[in-house]
C-alpha cells in the first residue's frame, strides 16, 4: 500500500513538473482571425501599424521580441522604463503574462487596462500581433 502511494506522489510530481514546463509555450497556436478581434479591446489606446500614432499608449509595430519602453517619441512610465533598462523584451512569454495582469506583471505601469483572464484571448491576440505587427513567424 505504501509503495502505491509513493508511486501516485511520484506521479502527482511528475505531472506538476510538466505542467509548469508547459507553461511556457502556452501562448502557442492562437488564431489570428479571432485575435483581430480581441484587439479591438486594445485600439482605444494602441495602434499597431507601421508608423501609426501613439494614442494613450505607445504603437505596437514590430512588438514581438521590441526591448520594453523602446519608443523614443512616447512617455512611459518610470516603472515601465526600468523594465526596459533591465534588459526586458516583449517576448510572447512576456506578453502572454503580462497580459493577463498588466499591473502585476509591471507594478506602478501606466495601462490601466485590467487584462484579458481568459488564456484563449491571449493565444489568440499574440497569434495576431505576429501578422499584425509585421513579423513574418
Ligand atoms: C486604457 C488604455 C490602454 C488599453 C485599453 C491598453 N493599453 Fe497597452 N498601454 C497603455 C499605456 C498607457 C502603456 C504605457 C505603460 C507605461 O508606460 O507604464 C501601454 C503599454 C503597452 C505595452 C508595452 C509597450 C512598450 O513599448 O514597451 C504593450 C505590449 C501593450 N500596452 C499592449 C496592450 C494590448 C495588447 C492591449 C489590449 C489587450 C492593451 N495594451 C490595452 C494603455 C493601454
Amino acid at each position: 500500500m505504501k509503495a502505491v502511494l509513493n508511486g501516485l506522489a511520484t506521479f502527482a510530481l511528475i505531472m506538476s513538473i510538466a505542467g509548469i514546463a508547459h507553461a511556457d509555450d502556452d501562448w502557442k497556436g492562437g488564431d489570428a482571425a479571432k485575435g483581430e478581434k480581441v484587439f479591438k479591446k486594445c485600439q482605444a489606446c494602441h495602434t499597431v501599424e507601421e508608423g501609426g500614432p501613439n494614442r494613450v499608449g505607445p504603437n505596437l509595430h514590430g512588438i514581438l521580441d521590441r526591448p520594453t519602453a523602446s519608443k523614443a517619441d512616447y512617455n512611459y512610465s518610470s516603472a515601465m522604463k526600468a523594465k526596459g533598462a533591465s534588459g526586458m523584451k516583449w517576448t510572447e512569454e512576456n506578453l502572454f503574462s503580462y497580459l493577463e495582469k498588466p499591473q502585476a506583471f509591471v507594478p506602478g505601469t501606466n495601462m490601466t487596462f485590467p487584462g484579458l483572464k481568459k488564456p484563449e484571448d491571449r493565444k489568440d491576440l499574440i497569434a495576431y500581433l505576429e501578422t499584425a505587427a509585421g513579423h513574418t513567424k
